[in-house]
């Protein structure tokens, strides 16, 4: 059997019902981002390449931070291409945005009633608490290529879990009060991710408005941390280019990256 190649079915159903033209699935891995970036120069593989597993041993997160998910949470990366992209670099912040507003989109179709919000830059929040991380990384070359990580608290229950992490993380199933199905799940995510990314090349203002209808920030008071120290202040939507406007006291900055460190 192909060693990549842990969940046949699952193969089969992703390149029958989604954009993806590759699929690799393990039962456990180190990282998929990592695996994504390992084959990023190969061109055998063919994209969209899914990367999926069960598991991940050394699941890494935005920053320094690592990410830890139990059984039930889809852990995947998908590793993209210029055709697919057709994005200047310029514009990355944004994709970085709409794979965050597709999750959103996706997650609000499962369970309508629950309250979905986007923390730029796209970590995504269910009910006050966060659902799902999304670890975008661009490798050096071949120029045109990005990986985009995705870990998504599906069947993951948290409802067991200690206290403190019941306050911050939640799993689709702690709303919708019943297991999905992770397939189904994937399937819609993959289908709007395609969506969102056509529009954005085609119909970008459409995207933003959704990115801002999601907006978790908007109006509090936020610290956003990055490689020059960190800009308090509050939150006033975000740009077009994907920037965070944050409305200090010395004025009003326009933030790219960097990571949330607090918001109230
Ligand atoms: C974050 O919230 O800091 C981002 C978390 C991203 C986690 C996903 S899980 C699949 C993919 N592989 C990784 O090692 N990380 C991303």
């Amino acid at each position: 059997m192909d060693p990549f190649t842990h969940n046949r079915d699952l193969r089969n159903l992703m390149l029958r019902e989604t954009f993806v033209r590759t699929v690799e699935s393990y039962e456990e891995i180190d990282s998929t981002n990592t695996r994504a970036l390992a084959i990023v120069g190969d061109v055998s593989v063919e994209h969209p390449c899914l990367i999926i597993a069960d598991r991940q041993t050394a699941g890494r997160g935005r920053g320094a931070n690592r990410w830890w998910s139990s059984e039930g949470s889809l852990t995947f990366s998908l590793l993209l291409s210029h055709d697919i992209r057709g994005l200047p670099l310029a514009r990355w912040p944004e994709l970085s945005l709409t794979v965050g507003t597709a999750v959103c989109e996706t997650v609000r179709t499962f369970l309508p009633a629950g309250d979905v919000r986007l923390k730029w830059p796209n970590d995504v929040f269910l009910n006050n608490r966060k659902t799902c991380g999304v670890l975008v990384e661009v490798p050096p070359a071949p120029q045109g290529t990005i990986v985009i990580g995705i870990g998504l608290n599906v069947n993951n229950s948290l409802q067991r879990a200690p206290e403190e992490l019941r306050q911050t993380a939640i799993a689709m199933c702690d709303v919708a009060d019943q297991p999905l199905s992770p397939d189904r799940v994937l399937v819609s995510l993959l289908n709007e991710l395609e969506r969102q990314m056509k529009l954005l090349q085609k119909a970008p203002d459409q995207v933003r408005e959704t990115w801002r209808k999601f907006d978790l920030l908007l109006g509090r008071n936020v610290t956003v941390g990055h490689e020059h120290g960190a800009i308090t202040g509050t939150a006033q939507g975000i740009d077009d280019d994907g920037a965070l406007l944050i409305q200090t006291q010395a004025g009003l900055r326009n933030v790219y990256g960097g990571v949330v460190q607090s918001f109230d």
